[in-house]
Protein backbone atom coordinates (compact mmCIF):
# COMPACT_ATOMS: atom_id res chain seq x y z
CA UNK A 1 0.00 0.00 0.00
CA UNK A 2 1.59 3.16 -1.20
CA UNK A 3 1.17 5.82 1.62
CA UNK A 4 3.06 9.13 2.39
CA UNK A 5 3.01 10.91 5.28
CA UNK A 6 4.31 14.19 5.91
CA UNK A 7 5.66 15.08 9.65
CA UNK A 8 6.08 18.79 8.94
CA UNK A 9 2.73 18.93 7.70
CA UNK A 10 -0.03 21.28 10.03
CA UNK A 11 -3.08 18.29 9.65
CA UNK A 12 -2.37 15.58 12.24
CA UNK A 13 -0.71 12.05 11.27
CA UNK A 14 -4.16 10.21 11.56
CA UNK A 15 -6.12 12.30 9.22
CA UNK A 16 -2.93 12.06 6.47
CA UNK A 17 -2.95 8.01 7.20
CA UNK A 18 -6.86 8.11 6.46
CA UNK A 19 -7.03 10.65 3.93
CA UNK A 20 -4.29 8.83 1.95
CA UNK A 21 -6.27 5.25 1.80
CA UNK A 22 -9.09 7.34 1.37
CA UNK A 23 -7.61 8.48 -2.30
CA UNK A 24 -6.42 4.71 -2.91
CA UNK A 25 -9.56 3.23 -2.50
CA UNK A 26 -11.62 6.02 -4.66
CA UNK A 27 -9.03 5.60 -7.23
CA UNK A 28 -9.77 1.79 -7.68
CA UNK A 29 -6.20 1.31 -6.32
CA UNK A 30 -7.88 -0.96 -3.06
CA UNK A 31 -10.44 -2.60 -4.68
CA UNK A 32 -14.34 -4.06 -2.83
CA UNK A 33 -13.24 -6.21 0.33
CA UNK A 34 -9.54 -5.30 -0.18
CA UNK A 35 -8.11 -6.18 3.58
CA UNK A 36 -6.09 -3.60 5.34
CA UNK A 37 -2.74 -4.39 6.80
CA UNK A 38 -3.08 -4.93 10.96
CA UNK A 39 -2.90 -1.39 12.97
CA UNK A 40 0.72 -2.78 14.55
CA UNK A 41 1.71 -3.83 11.02
CA UNK A 42 0.77 -0.55 9.15
CA UNK A 43 2.03 1.63 12.38
CA UNK A 44 5.73 0.07 12.66
CA UNK A 45 6.07 0.36 8.53
CA UNK A 46 5.03 4.24 8.89
CA UNK A 47 6.89 4.41 11.66
CA UNK A 48 3.94 5.59 13.62
CA UNK A 49 2.04 5.16 16.86
CA UNK A 50 -0.20 1.98 17.03
CA UNK A 51 -3.02 4.35 18.33
CA UNK A 52 -2.27 7.12 15.55
CA UNK A 53 -3.30 3.91 12.90
CA UNK A 54 -6.42 2.75 15.01
CA UNK A 55 -7.76 6.35 15.10
CA UNK A 56 -7.20 6.36 11.31
CA UNK A 57 -8.98 3.47 10.76
CA UNK A 58 -12.01 4.54 13.04
CA UNK A 59 -12.43 7.81 10.42
CA UNK A 60 -12.44 5.69 8.11
CA UNK A 61 -14.94 3.83 9.43
CA UNK A 62 -16.99 6.40 10.21
CA UNK A 63 -16.93 7.94 7.25
CA UNK A 64 -17.99 4.99 5.24
CA UNK A 65 -15.10 3.95 3.53
CA UNK A 66 -14.23 0.56 5.86
CA UNK A 67 -15.70 -1.68 8.16
CA UNK A 68 -13.66 -3.94 11.14
CA UNK A 69 -14.79 -7.21 12.72
CA UNK A 70 -12.95 -8.48 15.34
CA UNK A 71 -10.43 -11.55 14.12
CA UNK A 72 -11.24 -10.39 10.54
CA UNK A 73 -9.67 -7.10 10.37
CA UNK A 74 -10.72 -4.05 8.45
CA UNK A 75 -12.25 -4.49 5.20
CA UNK A 76 -12.87 -2.04 1.95
CA UNK A 77 -16.84 -1.64 1.69
CA UNK A 78 -17.78 -1.38 -1.96
CA UNK A 79 -18.61 2.42 -2.80
CA UNK A 80 -22.18 3.38 -2.40
CA UNK A 81 -23.68 6.49 -1.19
CA UNK A 82 -24.35 6.44 2.69
CA UNK A 83 -28.21 5.79 3.30
CA UNK A 84 -29.18 8.73 5.50
CA UNK A 85 -29.94 8.34 9.14
CA UNK A 86 -33.88 7.96 9.92
CA UNK A 87 -36.25 10.37 7.74
CA UNK A 88 -36.61 13.81 7.04
CA UNK A 89 -38.51 15.68 9.59
CA UNK A 90 -40.52 17.31 6.80
CA UNK A 91 -40.63 16.63 3.18
CA UNK A 92 -38.50 19.31 0.80
CA UNK A 93 -40.99 22.39 0.00
CA UNK A 94 -39.83 21.94 -3.44
CA UNK A 95 -43.00 24.72 -4.90
CA UNK A 96 -41.76 27.02 -2.21
CA UNK A 97 -38.17 26.91 -3.54
CA UNK A 98 -38.93 27.53 -7.15
CA UNK A 99 -37.47 30.74 -7.98
CA UNK A 100 -40.32 34.00 -7.95
CA UNK A 101 -41.88 34.19 -11.46
CA UNK A 102 -41.16 30.55 -12.19
CA UNK A 103 -43.74 28.90 -14.49
CA UNK A 104 -47.66 28.68 -13.16
CA UNK A 105 -49.35 25.03 -12.90
CA UNK A 106 -52.33 26.04 -15.28
CA UNK A 107 -56.06 25.97 -13.73
CA UNK A 108 -57.03 22.79 -12.85
CA UNK A 109 -59.93 22.86 -15.14
CA UNK A 110 -57.92 23.85 -18.30
CA UNK A 111 -55.26 20.62 -17.23
CA UNK A 112 -57.98 18.79 -17.13
CA UNK A 113 -59.85 19.47 -20.35
CA UNK A 114 -56.11 19.57 -21.87
CA UNK A 115 -55.60 16.00 -20.52
CA UNK A 116 -59.34 15.71 -22.06
CA UNK A 117 -57.59 16.01 -25.87
CA UNK A 118 -55.78 12.74 -25.26
CA UNK A 119 -58.73 10.86 -25.11
CA UNK A 120 -59.83 9.00 -28.50
CA UNK A 121 -63.77 9.15 -27.40
CA UNK A 122 -63.07 13.09 -27.08
CA UNK A 123 -62.94 15.44 -29.86
CA UNK A 124 -60.43 17.76 -29.69
CA UNK A 125 -60.17 21.18 -31.09
CA UNK A 126 -57.99 22.35 -28.02
CA UNK A 127 -54.73 21.61 -30.05
CA UNK A 128 -52.49 23.36 -32.60
CA UNK A 129 -51.47 20.56 -34.39
CA UNK A 130 -51.19 19.39 -37.93
CA UNK A 131 -53.29 16.40 -39.02
CA UNK A 132 -51.20 13.17 -38.21
CA UNK A 133 -52.85 11.17 -41.04
CA UNK A 134 -51.07 14.37 -43.46
CA UNK A 135 -47.33 13.66 -42.08
CA UNK A 136 -45.19 12.32 -45.13
CA UNK A 137 -44.19 9.05 -42.61
CA UNK A 138 -42.51 7.17 -45.65
CA UNK A 139 -41.07 10.02 -47.18
CA UNK A 140 -39.09 10.78 -44.19
CA UNK A 141 -38.63 6.85 -43.50
CA UNK A 142 -36.55 6.65 -47.00
CA UNK A 143 -34.61 10.19 -46.50
CA UNK A 144 -33.69 8.30 -42.71
CA UNK A 145 -32.22 5.38 -44.11
CA UNK A 146 -30.68 7.24 -46.89
CA UNK A 147 -29.00 9.77 -44.34
CA UNK A 148 -27.66 6.62 -42.39
CA UNK A 149 -26.12 5.17 -45.52
CA UNK A 150 -24.64 8.50 -47.01
CA UNK A 151 -23.56 10.29 -43.87
CA UNK A 152 -23.67 7.63 -40.74
CA UNK A 153 -22.68 8.22 -37.61
CA UNK A 154 -22.79 12.12 -38.59
CA UNK A 155 -26.22 12.64 -38.32
CA UNK A 156 -26.00 11.37 -35.17
CA UNK A 157 -23.12 13.54 -33.25
CA UNK A 158 -22.90 17.26 -32.14
CA UNK A 159 -23.29 19.97 -34.97
CA UNK A 160 -23.09 23.81 -34.72
CA UNK A 161 -25.11 26.00 -31.94
CA UNK A 162 -26.66 27.71 -34.83
CA UNK A 163 -27.24 24.77 -36.61
CA UNK A 164 -26.48 22.33 -39.60
CA UNK A 165 -25.08 25.17 -42.13
CA UNK A 166 -26.95 23.07 -45.33
CA UNK A 167 -30.46 23.27 -43.46
CA UNK A 168 -29.67 26.91 -42.34
CA UNK A 169 -29.00 27.48 -46.21
CA UNK A 170 -32.22 25.45 -47.30
CA UNK A 171 -34.09 27.38 -44.81
CA UNK A 172 -32.90 31.01 -46.20
CA UNK A 173 -34.09 29.14 -49.58
CA UNK A 174 -37.59 28.49 -47.85
CA UNK A 175 -37.58 31.83 -46.98
CA UNK A 176 -37.27 33.44 -50.21
CA UNK A 177 -41.21 31.70 -51.12
CA UNK A 178 -41.81 34.34 -48.49
CA UNK A 179 -40.82 37.45 -49.95
CA UNK A 180 -38.11 37.22 -46.90
CA UNK A 181 -34.23 37.24 -48.07
CA UNK A 182 -31.48 36.56 -45.93
CA UNK A 183 -27.86 34.66 -45.27
CA UNK A 184 -26.92 31.80 -43.51
CA UNK A 185 -25.47 34.23 -41.08
CA UNK A 186 -28.42 35.71 -40.16
CA UNK A 187 -29.90 32.41 -39.33
CA UNK A 188 -30.62 30.33 -36.06
CA UNK A 189 -31.84 26.85 -35.48
CA UNK A 190 -33.91 26.39 -32.57
CA UNK A 191 -35.58 23.79 -30.67
CA UNK A 192 -39.18 25.02 -31.90
CA UNK A 193 -40.19 28.20 -31.78
CA UNK A 194 -40.96 27.92 -28.02
CA UNK A 195 -37.38 28.04 -27.42
CA UNK A 196 -37.11 30.85 -29.91
CA UNK A 197 -39.38 32.84 -27.46
CA UNK A 198 -37.45 32.06 -24.83
CA UNK A 199 -33.97 32.78 -25.89
CA UNK A 200 -35.22 36.47 -26.63
CA UNK A 201 -36.42 36.77 -23.07
CA UNK A 202 -33.15 35.34 -22.22
CA UNK A 203 -30.98 37.50 -23.92
CA UNK A 204 -33.02 40.41 -23.86
CA UNK A 205 -35.46 41.05 -21.00
CA UNK A 206 -34.67 42.08 -17.58
CA UNK A 207 -37.21 42.11 -14.19
CA UNK A 208 -39.65 44.36 -14.63
CA UNK A 209 -39.08 45.47 -18.74
CA UNK A 210 -42.01 46.47 -20.69
CA UNK A 211 -43.27 43.67 -23.49
CA UNK A 212 -45.70 45.25 -25.60
CA UNK A 213 -48.26 42.14 -27.09
CA UNK A 214 -51.26 42.35 -28.95
CA UNK A 215 -54.73 41.09 -27.41
CA UNK A 216 -55.39 38.44 -27.75
CA UNK A 217 -52.22 36.79 -28.00
CA UNK A 218 -50.17 33.38 -27.88
CA UNK A 219 -50.50 32.06 -24.82
CA UNK A 220 -47.19 30.25 -24.67
CA UNK A 221 -45.14 33.35 -25.59
CA UNK A 222 -46.99 35.49 -22.66
CA UNK A 223 -45.93 32.40 -20.25
CA UNK A 224 -42.44 32.94 -21.08
CA UNK A 225 -42.36 36.45 -21.07
CA UNK A 226 -43.72 36.39 -17.12
CA UNK A 227 -41.71 33.43 -16.49
CA UNK A 228 -38.86 36.60 -17.42
CA UNK A 229 -40.75 38.87 -14.90
CA UNK A 230 -41.25 41.13 -17.61
CA UNK A 231 -44.29 43.39 -17.34
CA UNK A 232 -46.91 42.61 -20.27
CA UNK A 233 -49.07 45.35 -21.77
CA UNK A 234 -51.73 44.50 -23.87
CA UNK A 235 -52.72 46.73 -27.25
CA UNK A 236 -56.38 45.63 -28.22
CA UNK A 237 -57.01 43.62 -31.52
CA UNK A 238 -59.36 43.59 -34.24
CA UNK A 239 -60.12 41.41 -37.03
CA UNK A 240 -57.20 44.08 -39.06
CA UNK A 241 -55.11 42.59 -36.28
CA UNK A 242 -52.98 44.96 -33.48
CA UNK A 243 -54.55 48.74 -33.31
CA UNK A 244 -51.30 50.72 -34.22
CA UNK A 245 -53.42 53.68 -33.49
CA UNK A 246 -53.40 53.01 -29.79
CA UNK A 247 -49.72 51.60 -29.81
CA UNK A 248 -47.80 55.23 -29.93
CA UNK A 249 -49.47 56.67 -27.18
CA UNK A 250 -47.97 53.36 -25.26
CA UNK A 251 -44.18 53.10 -26.65
CA UNK A 252 -44.53 57.07 -25.61
CA UNK A 253 -45.58 56.38 -21.90
CA UNK A 254 -43.60 52.73 -21.17
CA UNK A 255 -40.31 52.66 -23.78
CA UNK A 256 -41.04 48.74 -23.83
CA UNK A 257 -38.16 46.42 -24.40
CA UNK A 258 -40.24 44.61 -27.36
CA UNK A 259 -42.86 44.48 -29.27
CA UNK A 260 -44.26 40.98 -29.72
CA UNK A 261 -46.87 40.27 -32.44
CA UNK A 262 -47.99 37.67 -34.81
CA UNK A 263 -49.08 39.44 -37.78
CA UNK A 264 -50.14 36.71 -40.27
CA UNK A 265 -52.84 34.29 -38.64
CA UNK A 266 -52.65 34.70 -35.28
CA UNK A 267 -53.08 32.26 -32.83
CA UNK A 268 -55.24 32.63 -31.32
CA UNK A 269 -57.56 34.85 -33.50
CA UNK A 270 -56.77 34.10 -37.12
CA UNK A 271 -55.97 37.54 -38.21
CA UNK A 272 -54.19 38.91 -40.55
CA UNK A 273 -52.48 42.25 -39.52
CA UNK A 274 -53.34 44.92 -42.53
CA UNK A 275 -50.44 46.31 -44.87
CA UNK A 276 -51.03 49.55 -43.31
CA UNK A 277 -50.69 49.14 -39.78
CA UNK A 278 -47.49 46.70 -40.72
CA UNK A 279 -45.96 49.64 -42.24
CA UNK A 280 -47.51 51.84 -39.35
CA UNK A 281 -45.85 49.38 -36.65
CA UNK A 282 -42.57 49.70 -37.86
CA UNK A 283 -42.59 53.34 -38.43
CA UNK A 284 -43.73 53.47 -35.01
CA UNK A 285 -40.79 51.10 -33.87
CA UNK A 286 -38.22 53.11 -35.64
CA UNK A 287 -39.29 56.34 -34.30
CA UNK A 288 -38.89 54.53 -30.70
CA UNK A 289 -36.47 52.26 -31.51
CA UNK A 290 -37.67 49.42 -30.27
CA UNK A 291 -36.94 46.06 -31.78
CA UNK A 292 -40.10 43.96 -33.12
CA UNK A 293 -40.20 39.75 -32.49
CA UNK A 294 -42.27 39.04 -35.26
CA UNK A 295 -43.78 35.27 -34.55
CA UNK A 296 -44.53 33.69 -37.65
CA UNK A 297 -45.50 29.83 -37.59
CA UNK A 298 -48.44 30.05 -40.41
CA UNK A 299 -47.95 32.07 -42.76
CA UNK A 300 -47.08 29.68 -45.63
CA UNK A 301 -50.61 27.93 -44.80
CA UNK A 302 -53.01 30.96 -46.52
CA UNK A 303 -56.26 29.19 -48.33
CA UNK A 304 -57.35 31.96 -49.88
CA UNK A 305 -56.93 35.98 -49.99
CA UNK A 306 -53.73 38.12 -51.12
CA UNK A 307 -50.53 37.63 -49.46
CA UNK A 308 -49.32 40.27 -47.08
CA UNK A 309 -45.77 40.60 -46.68
CA UNK A 310 -44.35 39.77 -43.22
CA UNK A 311 -42.93 42.21 -41.08
CA UNK A 312 -38.96 41.48 -42.22
CA UNK A 313 -39.38 41.66 -45.60
CA UNK A 314 -40.68 45.25 -44.65
CA UNK A 315 -38.00 45.95 -42.70
CA UNK A 316 -34.68 46.83 -44.51
CA UNK A 317 -33.44 48.41 -41.31
CA UNK A 318 -32.88 45.46 -39.21
CA UNK A 319 -35.62 46.18 -36.15
CA UNK A 320 -37.38 42.70 -36.57
CA UNK A 321 -36.67 39.63 -34.89
CA UNK A 322 -38.44 36.65 -36.98
CA UNK A 323 -39.08 33.62 -35.53
CA UNK A 324 -40.83 30.46 -37.69
CA UNK A 325 -41.24 26.34 -36.73
CA UNK A 326 -41.50 23.21 -39.04
CA UNK A 327 -44.50 22.45 -35.99
CA UNK A 328 -47.35 22.87 -37.87
CA UNK A 329 -46.04 21.85 -41.50
CA UNK A 330 -44.07 18.69 -40.49
CA UNK A 331 -43.61 16.85 -37.26
CA UNK A 332 -44.31 19.00 -34.42
CA UNK A 333 -41.70 16.20 -32.19
CA UNK A 334 -38.82 16.55 -34.38
CA UNK A 335 -38.91 20.17 -32.38
CA UNK A 336 -37.03 22.28 -35.10
CA UNK A 337 -37.34 26.35 -35.93
CA UNK A 338 -35.38 28.97 -36.27
CA UNK A 339 -34.66 32.90 -35.64
CA UNK A 340 -33.93 35.17 -38.47
CA UNK A 341 -32.66 38.55 -36.96
CA UNK A 342 -29.47 40.79 -37.87
CA UNK A 343 -26.13 38.99 -37.28
CA UNK A 344 -25.46 40.68 -33.49
CA UNK A 345 -28.79 39.43 -32.67
CA UNK A 346 -27.85 35.88 -34.09
CA UNK A 347 -24.44 35.91 -32.14
CA UNK A 348 -25.86 36.68 -28.76
CA UNK A 349 -28.96 33.81 -29.00
CA UNK A 350 -26.63 31.84 -30.15
CA UNK A 351 -24.30 32.50 -26.55
CA UNK A 352 -27.62 32.50 -24.91
CA UNK A 353 -28.84 28.71 -26.94
CA UNK A 354 -25.51 27.13 -25.49
CA UNK A 355 -25.97 27.38 -22.23
CA UNK A 356 -29.26 25.93 -22.39
CA UNK A 357 -28.97 23.18 -24.80
CA UNK A 358 -25.55 23.25 -27.15
CA UNK A 359 -27.45 22.35 -30.04
CA UNK A 360 -30.84 21.57 -31.84
CA UNK A 361 -31.31 17.86 -32.75
CA UNK A 362 -29.00 16.60 -35.34
CA UNK A 363 -30.46 14.23 -37.25
CA UNK A 364 -34.26 16.23 -37.44
CA UNK A 365 -32.24 18.81 -38.95
CA UNK A 366 -30.40 16.97 -41.80
CA UNK A 367 -33.96 15.11 -42.44
CA UNK A 368 -35.41 18.56 -42.95
CA UNK A 369 -32.98 19.83 -45.45
CA UNK A 370 -33.12 16.84 -47.20
CA UNK A 371 -36.93 17.11 -47.66
CA UNK A 372 -36.78 20.65 -48.66
CA UNK A 373 -33.60 20.47 -50.91
CA UNK A 374 -35.68 17.58 -52.64
CA UNK A 375 -38.35 19.82 -53.45
CA UNK A 376 -40.97 17.08 -51.27
CA UNK A 377 -41.25 20.78 -48.46
CA UNK A 378 -43.50 22.43 -51.34
CA UNK A 379 -45.75 19.25 -52.61
CA UNK A 380 -46.42 18.68 -49.01
CA UNK A 381 -47.33 21.99 -48.26
CA UNK A 382 -49.30 22.55 -51.05
CA UNK A 383 -51.12 19.26 -50.08
CA UNK A 384 -51.63 20.41 -46.19
CA UNK A 385 -53.18 23.84 -48.14
CA UNK A 386 -55.89 22.04 -49.87
CA UNK A 387 -56.73 19.68 -46.98
CA UNK A 388 -56.48 22.41 -44.41
CA UNK A 389 -59.40 24.87 -46.47
CA UNK A 390 -61.11 21.93 -46.62
CA UNK A 391 -61.39 21.06 -43.02
CA UNK A 392 -61.79 24.89 -42.20
CA UNK A 393 -64.65 25.02 -44.87
CA UNK A 394 -66.57 21.94 -42.94
CA UNK A 395 -65.68 23.97 -39.44
CA UNK A 396 -67.35 27.10 -40.82
CA UNK A 397 -70.28 25.48 -42.39
CA UNK A 398 -70.97 23.23 -39.23
CA UNK A 399 -71.16 26.70 -37.25
CA UNK A 400 -73.26 27.97 -39.25
CA UNK A 401 -75.73 25.12 -39.44
CA UNK A 402 -75.79 24.68 -35.45
CA UNK A 403 -75.60 28.25 -35.11
CA UNK A 404 -76.67 29.13 -31.26
CA UNK A 405 -77.97 32.62 -30.08
CA UNK A 406 -75.13 35.00 -29.35
CA UNK A 407 -72.45 32.13 -30.27
CA UNK A 408 -70.33 33.90 -33.20
CA UNK A 409 -67.15 33.09 -35.06
CA UNK A 410 -64.68 34.39 -37.73
CA UNK A 411 -63.49 32.82 -40.96
CA UNK A 412 -59.61 32.89 -40.78
CA UNK A 413 -57.94 33.22 -44.53
CA UNK A 414 -55.37 30.62 -43.28
CA UNK A 415 -53.40 29.37 -40.27
CA UNK A 416 -55.32 26.81 -37.91
CA UNK A 417 -57.79 28.23 -35.83
CA UNK A 418 -61.63 29.54 -35.26
CA UNK A 419 -61.91 32.71 -33.37
CA UNK A 420 -65.50 32.55 -31.51
CA UNK A 421 -67.50 34.90 -29.18
CA UNK A 422 -70.11 34.43 -26.75
CA UNK A 423 -71.78 36.54 -24.38
CA UNK A 424 -70.49 37.22 -20.98
CA UNK A 425 -73.50 35.75 -19.13
CA UNK A 426 -72.46 32.69 -20.33
CA UNK A 427 -70.03 31.11 -17.43
CA UNK A 428 -66.66 30.11 -19.41
CA UNK A 429 -65.99 27.22 -17.10
CA UNK A 430 -69.16 26.38 -17.21
CA UNK A 431 -69.05 25.80 -20.79
CA UNK A 432 -65.73 23.42 -20.19
CA UNK A 433 -67.25 21.38 -17.81
CA UNK A 434 -70.36 20.73 -19.74
CA UNK A 435 -68.24 20.46 -23.27
CA UNK A 436 -66.30 18.14 -21.20
CA UNK A 437 -69.45 16.03 -20.48
CA UNK A 438 -70.10 15.80 -24.06
CA UNK A 439 -66.11 14.78 -25.01
CA UNK A 440 -65.48 17.55 -26.84
CA UNK A 441 -62.51 19.99 -26.25
CA UNK A 442 -61.56 23.12 -26.96
CA UNK A 443 -59.14 25.73 -25.83
CA UNK A 444 -60.03 28.46 -23.67
CA UNK A 445 -59.86 32.47 -24.63
CA UNK A 446 -59.29 33.81 -21.42
CA UNK A 447 -55.19 32.60 -21.08
CA UNK A 448 -54.43 34.65 -24.47
CA UNK A 449 -55.01 37.96 -22.74
CA UNK A 450 -52.94 39.94 -20.35
CA UNK A 451 -56.04 42.07 -19.20
CA UNK A 452 -59.83 41.36 -18.44
CA UNK A 453 -61.09 40.64 -22.09
CA UNK A 454 -64.36 42.43 -21.76
CA UNK A 455 -65.81 39.44 -24.10
CA UNK A 456 -65.92 35.41 -23.79
CA UNK A 457 -64.26 33.65 -26.22
CA UNK A 458 -62.94 30.12 -27.34
CA UNK A 459 -60.57 29.03 -30.25
CA UNK A 460 -61.10 26.02 -32.27
CA UNK A 461 -58.57 24.27 -34.11
CA UNK A 462 -59.71 22.69 -37.65
CA UNK A 463 -56.78 21.24 -38.86
CA UNK A 464 -55.89 18.10 -36.43
CA UNK A 465 -59.31 16.62 -36.77
CA UNK A 466 -61.44 14.99 -39.76
CA UNK A 467 -64.32 17.14 -41.69
CA UNK A 468 -66.41 14.82 -39.75
CA UNK A 469 -65.40 14.63 -36.55
CA UNK A 470 -65.02 18.59 -36.95
CA UNK A 471 -69.59 18.35 -38.04
CA UNK A 472 -69.57 16.22 -34.48
CA UNK A 473 -67.77 18.49 -32.41
CA UNK A 474 -69.68 21.67 -33.52
CA UNK A 475 -72.93 19.50 -32.66
CA UNK A 476 -71.85 18.50 -29.10
CA UNK A 477 -70.03 22.15 -28.61
CA UNK A 478 -73.25 23.70 -29.66
CA UNK A 479 -75.27 21.35 -27.40
CA UNK A 480 -72.71 22.38 -24.44
CA UNK A 481 -73.48 25.81 -25.29
CA UNK A 482 -76.95 25.57 -25.52
CA UNK A 483 -77.17 24.07 -22.24
CA UNK A 484 -74.86 26.34 -20.41
CA UNK A 485 -76.85 29.19 -22.16
CA UNK A 486 -79.81 28.15 -21.14
CA UNK A 487 -78.95 28.79 -17.37
CA UNK A 488 -77.98 32.33 -16.54
CA UNK A 489 -75.08 32.75 -14.62
CA UNK A 490 -75.75 33.97 -11.46
CA UNK A 491 -75.23 37.52 -10.28
CA UNK A 492 -72.72 37.75 -8.07
CA UNK A 493 -70.44 36.07 -10.44
CA UNK A 494 -71.29 38.60 -12.81
CA UNK A 495 -70.64 41.35 -10.96
CA UNK A 496 -66.93 40.16 -9.59
CA UNK A 497 -66.09 40.02 -13.89
CA UNK A 498 -64.97 37.13 -15.73
CA UNK A 499 -62.50 35.16 -13.04
CA UNK A 500 -59.05 34.33 -14.83
CA UNK A 501 -59.29 31.07 -16.79
CA UNK A 502 -55.99 30.14 -16.16
C1 LIG B 1 -47.54 31.60 -32.43
C2 LIG B 1 -46.78 30.43 -31.94
N1 LIG B 1 -45.49 30.59 -31.62
C3 LIG B 1 -44.76 29.56 -31.19
C4 LIG B 1 -45.32 28.31 -31.04
C5 LIG B 1 -44.43 27.20 -30.53
O1 LIG B 1 -44.27 26.23 -31.51
P1 LIG B 1 -43.05 25.21 -31.55
O2 LIG B 1 -42.21 25.41 -30.34
O3 LIG B 1 -43.66 23.86 -31.62
O4 LIG B 1 -42.29 25.55 -32.80
C6 LIG B 1 -46.66 28.11 -31.34
C7 LIG B 1 -47.30 26.80 -31.15
O5 LIG B 1 -48.49 26.67 -31.01
C8 LIG B 1 -47.40 29.19 -31.82
O6 LIG B 1 -48.69 29.08 -32.16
Amino acid sequence: MDLRIDRESPVSLYLQISGGIKQLILAGRLPDGFLLPPERRLADSLGVNRTTVVNAYQQLKADGFVDAHVGQGTMVLPRRPKEPEGKPAQPLAWRQLAREGAAREPDPLVRDLLALTERRDVISMAVGLPAPEMLPLDAMGRIHARLLAERGAEVFLHSPTEGVTAFRDAICRHMVSRGIQCTVPEVLVTSGSQQALDLVARAYLAPGDVVVVEEPSYFGALETFRVAQARLMGVPADGDGMRTDLLENLLARQRPKLIYTLPTFQNPSGSVLSLERRRRLLELAYRYQVPVVEDDPYSDLRYEGQTVPSLKALDPSGYVVYLSSFSKILFPGLRLGWIAAPRPVIRQLALTKQSVDLHSNTLGQWMVERFITEGLFSRHLEASRTEYARRRDAMIEALEGEAAEGFTWNRPQGGFYVWCTYPETVSPSALMQEAAQEHVAFLPGGASFVGDPGQNHIRLNFTYCEPARIREGIARLMRAYRAVAAKPRSAERLQGGTPPIV
